[in-house]
């Protein structure tokens, strides 16, 4: 199967009720545990990578390895997504590279730190709205600023500094465009999320419930929803690592938020937490071993582990049959001639 469209996969994700996982992703194993699990659930999925991951591994080492997943599972519904642009020329490099989506978080300054403005923000995402539906490409916009830093993007902090406010989602939706919406509800990126199990207090629910109230027809992203399971900290540390006690997003309130308009979640800590404990657990236990292979397979084995769950716990598993792909160039056609809507005041008449 071609990649194909976010769009069209978080709108077949809307019909369904369910939600897609976008898993971030750095390598090749990465990508083939995802595939794995994918394949295993039978599941429609997002592949994502950072500005830091395709610096990391070479935008066409990266670029390939995604297509090779898509050339080896026919089967499989695959968007490939710029987790986290910070300006309109990485979202158009990743367009021109041929990634099917996009985000542009303009909630930051362009260097991915300083909290922006919403008239600046407006601007940068609408400039990428334009050109990147003109060429059938989706596009994902944040309005608030998550806590925490991933691969040195982020404002830092716990994330409950700039929640996102219901009435500027609802205007921000509207002046740009976007095809899905990033909120901030109190997730940051990262291990360290919660000092103890997240009640309303740090983890605002109502808020998303709120927002998808007001714009029923967006698409809502949830970031920073690695659940940071206690059982992949305790590998970790009995195998020689130090994680202090910390906790994630419990897997219930992703599910309430898939209930209530989420349909993208995005998940890396987790694998990251499954893949290091894996190599500890071999290189802490054997430490005669030195071909990369003996460490690398577990790893591999062990985060199409946690996607595979994942996959059950959104929703998604099951449905990777149920569409066919749309060409990108019918994707663009559509957002031409309006039959796509994006404006989501527009879509509730
Ligand atoms: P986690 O750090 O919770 O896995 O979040 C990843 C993310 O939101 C990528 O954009």
């Amino acid at each position: 199967m071609p990649l194909v469209s976010m769009r069209q996969l978080l709108d077949e994700a809307a019909k369904g009720g369910y939600g897609v996982g976008a898993f971030n992703v750095n390598d090749m194993e990465q990508i083939q545990a995802i595939m794995g699990a994918a394949k295993e659930t039978n599941s429609p999925v997002v592949i994502q990578a950072s500005r830091g991951a395709r610096a990391f591994a070479q935008d066409r080492y990266l670029f390939h390895l995604i297509l090779a997943a898509a050339e080896l599972n026919p089967e499989i519904p695959i968007a490939m997504h710029q987790d986290h642009g910070n300006s309109f020329e990485t979202c158009k490099s990743a367009i021109e590279l041929g990634y099917t989506s996009v985000m542009m978080d303009g909630s930051l300054k362009e260097d991915g730190k300083t909290p922006a403005t919403f008239e600046e923000n407006v601007a940068v995402t609408k400039k990428v709205v334009d050109f990147a539906h003109e060429r059938g490409v989706t596009v994902e916009g944040e309005i608030g600023v998550l806590g925490g830093v991933e691969d040195g993007h982020g404002a830092g902090g716990t994330g409950l500094e700039h929640i996102t406010d219901p009435d500027q989602a609802v205007e921000f939706a509207e002046l740009t465009g976007v095809d899905a919406l990033a909120i901030a509800i109190g997730t940051s990126h990262g291990a360290y999320k919660f000092t103890k199990k997240p009640d309303g207090s740090v983890l605002k629910m109502d808020v998303l419930i709120a927002i998808h109230k007001r714009l029923p027809n967006t698409h809502l992203v949830m970031h920073g929803s690695s659940s940071v399971p206690k059982d992949l900290q305790d590998v970790i540390n009995e195998y020689g690592g130090k994680l202090k006690e910390t906790w994630g997003v419990p897997v219930e309130e992703i599910q309430l938020g898939i209930r209530n308009g989420v349909r993208k979640i995005n998940v890396d800590t987790d694998n990251r937490l499954a893949m290091t404990g894996a190599i500890r657990k071999v290189l802490w236990t054997q430490p005669e071993k030195f071909d990369p292979r003996d460490y690398m397979k577990p790893a591999r084995e062990a985060m199409q582990k946690v996607v595979a769950l994942r996959m059950k716990q959104f929703g998604q598993a099951g449905h990777a049959g149920d569409y066919k792909p749309i060409a990108i160039t019918e994707i663009a056609k559509g957002y031409k001639d309006g039959s796509l809507v994006t404006k989501p005041l527009v879509a509730a008449r």
